[in-house]
């Protein structure tokens, strides 16, 4: 009775080794295992709402340039994305304003607003546009495109729906 009950706490003991260990491997483990196949899970942001500026720094009647760089995540893989465009404030209302795409429609150049003749021009093939984005003159199929999706907050701050493809 004496041996059996010896034999069982010897069991005991291994048993609870082991299963201290699995615990201890595991809270060692998994969390290292999550953090390495994490960036393969994780989709990267498809679309967000991103801010170009605040209204009382945008003019009314003149295009202003605007910018932003955004980076997807897509498991390893980090690509940057830039993005270009002008806002047109037409009048006091704080959404009155068209949002055009600095992307030439042609092959994807960066357009270039010019005061002097009030027209958007394609360095690349020589295209222009007119302030509101239709096609002037050059290759480019069509005008101009619009971020329809936009919003001003309460603190002014101009924002742009933009989605990745
Ligand atoms: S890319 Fe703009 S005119 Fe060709």
């Amino acid at each position: 009775m004496a041996g059996s009950h010896n034999i069982n706490r010897r069991d005991f003991v291994k048993l609870t080794t082991v299963a201290v260990g699995t615990v201890i491997g595991a809270a060692i483990g998994l969390p290292a295992i999550g953090y390495l196949i994490s960036p393969a899970l994780r989709a990267g942001g498809k679309d967000a709402w991103v801010s170009i500026g605040t209204l009382d720094k945008i003019p009314i009647g003149e295009p202003y340039a605007f910018s932003f760089t955004r980076t997807q995540v897509n498991g390893w893989e980090r690509t940057a994305t830039s993005y270009g465009g002008f806002v047109l404030r037409k009048s006091e209302a704080p959404e009155d304003m068209v949002i055009l795409s600095s992307r030439c429609t042609h092959l994807g150049c960066q357009i270039n607003w010019h005061a002097d003749t009030q027209a958007y021009v394609c360095p690349c093939h020589d295209a222009s546009f007119d302030i509101n984005g239709a096609v002037i003159d050059g290759p480019p199929p069509r005008p101009l495109d619009v971020y329809t999706e936009f919003k001003v907050d309460d603190a002014g701050n101009l924002q742009i729906h933009v989605k990745e493809g």
